[in-house]
């Protein structure tokens, strides 16, 4: 996961970049480098390996305006060649995120006479600003300009060796922030690398480019407009993490899903092909023998795993069962020694799942992998493969980014599993591929939808139950969706597979109970669309989420929210992130305590 830190200031700001980047280790990196405005050009140091070998390096290096970054590698190995930062002629230009038309913008640039170094996605924007340059030598406008042209996920921050003591910067899905002070203006990833020099930190939201001099921040939208963004006054402690502008951490980690979905993703870097690697050094040797897969998890977790089997046996034909940790340990089972356990869970603490996961072993079950969000925790270091989630910390007790990234995961396992059992034509491969990459843009934009759903939850104030109804690989989204309104708002709320409707729940329906309907536009929509006719026929409120091309018209009782892309197979991942937002809002209205709700923990660790 990469960092970001710039500073511009009166004085030597080396140690300020060192400094940030060691605050930024946590995310995790491969090599580390930085660049600086010196007396007679762009002075740059990079290097494979910690943060402390960068500051022996650039012990000498001494600059008032400067750039520095962690890199975890993605396009390209982990070499000094691929370190950040990235420079075109006299511009320097560091890095996060994914461009996900680096290749057309390599193909341009190369045409017109730009040298590559590196393999990254990177380079492509240091050219594009070198080129853009050309046309429009004011720096600022220069990288408005260019960002216009990225498609993808990025946080950049750029200098010029010829327009000393400017540093710009630009957001769009990945995070960056401001601090600002009378010695200086700073930028970084996030606050822990700026508390060092200031505590006013300035939030940039997506679309912004800012300029920072020592005494100055200017800001404006990618068309030019010019904003203000208000200064918050950081309030974290060495060891908490920052809720910045957010009112909870739950709507925060709601809000960091396209960055922790980027940071996952990773991974899989720039190539049109996936190898069994990612889960471990003998992946291959060990998914090669499995017939089939048995998910074992609780809670959230196991939502994600009941999605996955609906992407495990269509598209690697690979026989899953997802069982709920807590009942597998208990009950007798026939064990398969080909099988692949797959233990799921965002703190890798959960006792019940540990309990399962041991219990498979015991049985007889080697072949383990857990997919999990803390790579030092007891369910990662007793399995045999492993998957690290990079969703970073979750502190609302109800989950929301574990779940999507663990959903990005589960789809790389099936990819993988589809190749080892030779279903995946490479045209698919680098087609599904291209949609995960694009996902954290997805992602953004449904949740630009936090008002409109702000404005339904509302109506939630009065009610009591709710109930949620979903079809097939959707048919978990509406479980999660039930979970998360039961969890943090405490309405009662059940999730049933629609087509189930009339052989029980249906009884339930009337005008006092709220039914909300996933509906993407699959090929079961037209027999969703019968149940939902259903609940209007026995007086129901529907609450619908469907794709923009669902076609189902809004009348008296139906309420309709269309989510701007239609995504296929991956859609479970962006048709649960209104039912996230709903949930919090609906608790928001009805006063609750949103991210520690009565009864619950974080991890649980007991029985
Ligand atoms: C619900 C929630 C819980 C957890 C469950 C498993 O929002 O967070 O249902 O998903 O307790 O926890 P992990 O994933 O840590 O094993």
């Amino acid at each position: 996961m990469c960092g970001i830190v710039a500073a511009a200031a009166g004085s030597n700001i080396v140690p300020v970049l060192v400094e940030g980047l060691k605050k930024l280790e946590y995310r995790g990196y491969d090599s580390a480098g930085l660049a600086v405005i010196g007396q007679n050009g762009i002075e740059r140091v990079r290097s494979v390996g910690r943060v402390a070998e960068l500051e022996s390096a650039s012990a000498a290096t001494h600059s008032p305006t400067g750039i520095a970054h962690t890199r975890w590698a993605t396009h390209g190995i982990p070499c000094e060649r691929n370190a950040h930062p990235h420079v075109s002629g006299a511009i320097a230009v560091v890095h996060n995120g994914i461009i996900e038309n680096y290749e057309s913008l390599r193909q341009e640039l190369s045409a017109q006479g730009y040298v590559f170094t590196s393999d990254t996605d990177t380079e492509s924007i240091a050219h594009l600003v070198q080129a853009t340059l050309q046309d429009e030598p004011d720096l600022f406008q220069a990288v408005r300009l260019a960002c216009q042209r990225l498609v993808g996920a990025y946080a950049i921050a750029v200098i010029d060796h010829s327009q000393p003591g400017r540093i710009v910067v630009a957001r769009e899905g990945s995070p960056l922030l401001l601090g600002v002070s009378d010695t200086g203006n700073y930028a970084a990833s996030d606050a822990s690398a700026l508390l060092q020099v200031t505590r006013n930190m300035v939030y940039l939201e997506n679309g912004d480019v800012a300029e920072l001099t020592a005494d100055k921040v200017r800001i404006a939208r990618l068309d030019g407009t010019p904003v203000e963004r208000p200064i918050h006054v950081s309030q974290l402690s060495a060891a908490a993490v920052e809720l910045g502008t957010f009112r909870h951490y739950m709507q925060k980690e709601i809000f960091e899903q396209p960055d922790a979905l980027a940071n996952t993703l990773e991974i899989v870097g720039g190539s049109k092909t996936i190898q069994p690697g990612i889960f471990g050094a003998d992946a291959g040797q060990l998914l090669a023998g499995v017939d089939s897969i048995l998910i074992l998890a609780c809670g959230t977790s196991a939502h994600s795993g009941y999605t996955a089997r609906y992407w495990l046996e269509a598209i690697a034909g690979v026989p899953c069962a997802v069982e709920i940790a807590s009942e597998y340990r208990y009950r007798v089972s026939v064990p398969n020694p080909r099988q692949l356990i797959v233990a799921i869970s965002q703190s890798g603490e959960t006792a019940d799942t540990l309990a399962a996961l041991r219990h498979a072993k015991e049985l007889g079950q080697p072949k383990t992998l857990a997919i999990c969000n803390v790579p030092e925790s007891a369910i990662v270091r007793e399995s045999a493969l492993r998957f690290i989630t990079r969703a970073g910390p979750e502190i609302g007790v109800a989950s929301t980014k574990a779940f999507t990234t663990q959903l990005a995961a589960l789809f790389l396992l099936t990819l993988v599993m589809a190749k080892v059992k030779g279903r995946l034509a490479p045209e698919q491969e680098s087609t599904f591929i291209d949609q995960l990459r694009h996902l954290p843009v997805a992602v953004n934009k449904v949740l630009e939808l936090e008002d409109a759903i702000e404005v339904w939850a509302k109506r939630f104030a009065d009610k009591h139950h709710a109930l949620f109804l979903g079809r097939g690989r959707h048919y978990p989204i509406a479980l999660e969706g039930a979970l998360k309104l039961k969890e943090i708002s405490y309405i009662h709320a059940e999730a049933y597979p629609a087509g189930e409707l009339k052989h029980g729940p249906l009884a339930l329906v009337d005008a006092n109970m709220p039914v909300i309907s996933v509906a993407p536009n699959d090929q079961l929509l037209d027999k969703l669309k019968s149940n939902l006719k259903e609940v209007q026929a026995r007086g129901g409120e529907l609450y619908v989420f469907a794709d923009a091309d669902s076609e189902i018209p809004e009348s008296e009782g139906v309420h309709i929210l269309r989510l701007p892309e239609h995504y296929g197979e991956l859609s479970p991942i962006l048709h649960v992130i209104p039912l996230q937002l709903l949930s919090y809002h609906a608790a928001l209205v009805k006063g609750t305590d949103v991210d520690k709700p009565r009864n619950l923990a974080k991890s649980v660790t007991v029985e």
